[in-house]
Order: structure tokens, then sequence, then C-alpha cells
């Protein structure tokens, strides 16, 4: 069982559970590892090469002092100048391999992120509708930015300087021993008080960095919930009380981040007092055999350096270390955004349809959006192809609903709906895309050029089809009004369309796309009246350009005009069809519609 981005927000998690995320964070890992393997392991082997190199240094010293010396005394300078050559040579070998495993680093780290920002990226826009609607783009903004910063963190120094650290560790540990084992001894009593002190950080740091990384996408969350609302929050002076909010948040940012600044405080002081306590030790015992006889002045300085250099990498491993903790946090949460399978999903073998007709048909559809309580209980109908729908109803009757299963937005929870005798859920998303398409109510536009936009309905459209999709639907004229005409960038000042100016462009856009079934969503934002008109007589030429053709058309109408054009309405009630036949058949019949229409008859005048 997965748990994907479920209880994201906990942050102590039972022991199956942590062992569930911790393991799907190592299959992530792994899975970005595997395309630069290679790279990996030479990086690693240019690290245990280097670091061997580098503890030559004290041995060569113990060496130069014992032996060379005593020699050059004798006058002979053969073995100083020898020791000293070696020295030189482990030096730039030294250097020159970390200059080598720094820079591979870095490509690793690099590729690894590429690949991951771009998997992130494609999973999410994958995902359906269904989580996006629980999953706020804050969320998914935070797993992309500060998520994957903190991995870049650790993968850019972190790793190299763990590697480098550790094995210099057992390098120097290894010198030690051959060079005087008592002493080895004594670093190896060291090391018990390190590992619970580590022990102890790594438990109360987990739980931190967990708690932070909550805590920062809850800021980002609100921070974006707050910015793409601006205009309610101007409009409902909602500045004061999301100040409030914000510093809330802010406040407990802090606060997490100051308790693992403290723990840090504690940790990494401690490991430096214990190598230093234990450099102590050493010169203290040294310097008794020496005195005893039992071990040569070169060596104790030796052993004096080493030990000093054995602790010199734990201050950097504990650096790593808060970066692991942080890029763990990361992972585990990037981990479970990945894990997450799209409800909606292509099927594996799909069946073509490569001249779709357009008739719809309902068999017993019963619809729940997720787990939540039943919207559409029954549903049988059949819509020909090339007939005109309207579909009427009080608000959150389940007209919007009904259109976004036609567009396969959800998939219905019972029974099956289908295009042409195909289940939409056996059809490829191309075929699928191409069939059917819906105009939302937000009208939505992209950043690029206004016939950038338009040709979003067919991209291989050329700019003479695109201006006709414009001619069409009547949005010709205020296009080239714009400063570049068809290149305005709508992003752009003076690109700026007003609310109506949006709806035709994306009427241009699905008169482009011809599909075979054109499902709309009419805006009920109210438009002042010239834009009103601009849209209904835009909206009446796209219709035209499907009545008459042999193409389907669900319109979910709100006003009149609209349902005139209608070859037959549907009154939506609770999720059910209560009405349905032509408009003028509805209006004798006395029902529900006829009640509607002379409400929208008193408000014309
Ligand atoms: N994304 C969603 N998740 C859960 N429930 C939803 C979702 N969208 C709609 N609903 C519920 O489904 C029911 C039908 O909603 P729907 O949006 O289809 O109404 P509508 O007829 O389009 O209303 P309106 O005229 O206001 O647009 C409502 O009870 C609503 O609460
Ligand atoms: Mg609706």
């Amino acid at each position: 069982m997965s748990i994907g981005t479920a209880d994201e927000d906990r942050v102590r998690l039972n022991r199956a559970d942590s062992k569930a995320v911790r393991a799907r964070s190592l299959r992530l890992l792994g899975s970005l590892i595997r395309p630069v393997r290679g790279k990996f392991v030479a990086t690693i082997i240019l690290v245990v090469l280097s670091q061997a190199t580098r503890v030559l240094g004290p041995l060569l010293i113990a060496f130069g002092i014992d032996r060379a010396l005593p020699a050059l005394q004798q006058g002979n300078p053969a073995q100083i100048l020898i020791t000293g050559g070696g020295y030189v040579l482990a030096a730039v070998l030294t250097a020159w391999m970390t200059a080598g495993y720094v820079t591979t680093t870095a490509q690793l780290s690099q590729a690894m992120l590429l690949d991951l920002r771009r998997r992130v990226f494609q999973h999410t826009q994958r995902l359906s509708l269904e989580f996006h609607e629980k999953y706020t783009s804050g969320r998914i903004i935070s797993r992309q930015t500060s998520d994957l910063e903190a991995l870049r963190e650790l993968l850019d120094s972190g790793v190299a300087s763990l590697a480098s650290g550790v094995i210099f560790m057992v390098f120097t540990a290894i010198s030690i021993f051959t060079l005087d084992w008592p002493t080895g001894i004594v670093i190896l009593l060291a090391a018990i008080p390190m590992f619970f002190l580590a022990r102890w950080y790594q438990k109360r740091s987990q739980v931190a960095f967990r708690a932070s990384r909550v805590v920062s996408a809850k800021l980002i969350v609100n921070f974006v919930e707050t910015m793409t609302g601006i205009r309610a929050v101007k409009a409902f002076r909602r500045e004061r009380a999301n100040n409030a909010k914000y510093t809330e948040l802010s406040e407990d940012y802090r606060k997490v981040t100051v308790t693992s600044i403290n723990l840090n405080g504690i940790f990494q002081p401690g490991l430096i007092l214990i190598g230093n306590v234990t450099v102590a030790v050493v010169l203290l015992l040294g310097g008794f055999r020496v005195l005893s006889g039992g071990l040569e002045v070169g060596a104790l300085l030796a052993l004096i350096l080493a030990t000093k250099r054995f602790f010199s990498p734990v201050d950097q491993m504990a650096m790593f270390y808060t970066s692991f903790q942080s890029a763990q946090a990361a992972l585990e949460k990037v981990s479970g955004l990945l894990e997450e399978v799209p409800t909606v999903r292509p099927p594996k073998h799909p069946i073509a349809l490569p001249e779709p007709r357009g008739e719809l048909v309902f068999d017993g559809v019963e619809f729940r959006y997720g787990d939540g309580p039943v919207v559409m209980p029954h549903l049988d109908l059949t819509i020909p192809a090339g007939q005109t729908v309207a579909v009427v109803g009080q608000t959150g009757a389940g007209k919007s609903t009904l259109a976004k299963l036609v567009a396969r937005f959800y998939d219905v929870s019972k029974g099956s709906l289908s295009l042409d005798g195909v289940p939409l859920d056996r059809l490829s998303s191309e075929d699928l895309r191409r069939a059917i398409v819906m105009v939302t109510q937000e009208a939505f536009l992209f950043s690029g050029s206004v016939a950038e936009n338009i040709a979003l309905g067919k991209p291989s459209a050329s700019r003479a089809e695109i201006e006709a999709a414009a001619i069409a639907v009547g949005a010709h004229d205020f296009i080239m009004a714009l400063p570049e005409g068809y290149d305005t960038d709508v992003n752009k000042r003076g690109g700026r369309v007003s609310a109506g100016q949006r709806q035709l462009l994306s009427f241009a856009r699905a008169f482009l796309a011809a599909p075979a079934v054109l499902i709309l969503d009419e805006a009920t934002a109210s438009l002042d009246i010239p834009s009103e008109r601009i849209v209904q007589q835009g909206l009446k030429k796209l219709l035209g350009s499907v009545a008459g053709s042999s193409r389907t058309a669900i319109i979910i109408a709100h006003r009149l005009s609209t349902v005139e054009i209608a070859d037959r309405v549907l009154v939506v009630h609770d999720g059910e069809i209560v009405e349905d036949g032509s408009p003028a058949d509805l209006i004798a019949g006395g029902g529900r519609f006829a009640t509607l229409h002379g409400a929208w008859q008193d408000s014309l005048v």
C-alpha cells in the first residue's frame, strides 16, 4: 500500500509508515542514480584514492623524523629527499583528485536534479483533477522549489564531504593502528560517545526537519493563495487577517528552525569536544610511553597529527548530517508526490476512433467526487450525433459535473459513458482530446501571443486558419486593435484583454479545434452589457458552426438566448434529469423549465 501524499502534514510517523516512507525515498534516490551510475562510481573511486594519498602525510612525517633525520645527521640526505619529494607528490595527487571529484559531483548532482525536476513537473501535470483539487498549487510549488533546493544543497556539497570525510577517517584510523595500536584503541573508545551523540541528534533532528518541511510548505501555500486571490483579498479587505495568518505561520517556521539550530548547537560542539579530549589523552599516554622508551618522538608527533586530523572531518560531517536530514525530509515529500497515481488513466489497449461522429451514451451512470457523497445517482441518456443540447438547472444541480464527465476530467463511478459506442476510458488521450473539447468558464490565457493562445485548439494551425477562427467568432476586430495584433503578448501592458474578450479567444480556440463534441460551460460571471452582447454573438457564431454541421454540442446555459439555439433542453436537478425535450415542448408542458423560462423573460423586460 502506498501512502502517497496522504497525511503529508504528519511530523511523527509510526514505525511502519516511517519505514515505508524511507524505502520509497531510497527507491527514488536509486532511480535517480541509476542513469548516472558510471559517473557515480568514478566519483567514489576518485574520493577513495584522494583520501588515501591524503593520509600519507602523517606517516611520511613519522618516517622523516624517526628514520630520515638520523640518516641525514650521519651525512646521508637521500632519505629526507625521498620523504620531502613523497610529501609533495602526495599533496599534488590529492589536489588533482579532489579537483576531479568536485567536478564530477557537481555534474552528478545537476544531472540528478534536472531529472527530478522534470519528473515532478511531468508527474504533477499528469495527475488528475481530483488530486489537484485537494493538493493545492502552493504545495506543488514548495515541492518543486524549496524541497528540490534542500536536495541540491545535499548533493552539491554534502555527499562529497561526507564520502571524503568517512573514508579519510577510516584511512587515518588504519594508519594510526599501523603506527601504534594502543592509540588506535583510544580512538575506538572515543567513537562510543560519538555514536550516542549522533544517534540522539538523528532522532531529534529528524522530527525537527520534517516539521520544518511541513511548515515551510504551509507558508508557501498561504503566500500563493493570497497572491492568486489578490482580487478577493482587496475586495474583502482581507489584508489584516492575512497578515496575522502569515505572521503566525512565519513564527511557526522560525520556531522549528530555531529548534533544529539549537540541536545543531549541541551536536557540533559536542563532537569537537570529544575530538579534543581524545587528542589530550593520546598526548598524555604517548608522552609517558616516549619517556619509558615504548614510543619514538616522531611517531608520537605523527599520532597527535593523525588524531587531530581524524576528528577534523567530524565538523564537516555534522554539517553534512544537517543537510542530509533536511534533504531526507524533502525527499520523503517529493517521493510521496511521485507515488500518487492519476485516477483518470489512459487505457493500456486503446480502441481507435479515427473519425468520431459525436454520439454520447450514458448508461446507468453513477458518480461521486472521490469518496464524497453521490452527486449523480443514476443517469441514462443518449445524445445523438449532431444534436445541440442545452443543460439547465439550479446552482449545484450537477450541470458542470455532467460536462466534466463527458470531457473525462473524472471517470464515472458506476455504469458507462461512451462516445460512438466506445467507452471513454478506452479511448487514447489523443483521440479523446481531438474528439471532445470543453470550453470552461474561466477561459484561461497562457503567457504568449494572442495567436498562440488561439492555436492551442490546433497546434498545427496556420496563421490564416487562426485568423479565420477569430473572424468566425467575432474576435478579429478587437485583436487587430491590440498594439501588435495577433502577436500581442497577452501578459504585457496593452495586451491585457477584458473578461468578455477572453471568452471570445477561448471560443476561437474551440472553433479551431473543431471537435466532434463541443462542451461549453457558459460563464456565469456577469459581464458588462456591451461585452455580454459580444460574447453572445461569438457564442452564437461558434454554435452556428456546430448547428447544421454534424457536431454535437452540450451547453450549460444561463441565458435564454443560448437555450433558444438548442434542439433539446435537459433540466437537471440533484444529479438527475427531470425534464427532457425541445424548448417549445417544455414550455408548453409547464414544468420547471417553463417556470425558469418565464423568469428569464421577465428579467429581459
Ligand atoms: N470538485 C468537486 N468535488 C466535490 N464535490 C463537488 C465538486 N464539484 C462539484 N461538487 C458537488 O457536486 C454537486 C454538483 O455540482 P456542479 O458543479 O455540477 O453544479 P452546477 O450545476 O454546475 O452548478 P452551477 O450552476 O453553480 O455551476 C454539488 O453538490 C457540488 O457540491
Ligand atoms: Mg457549474
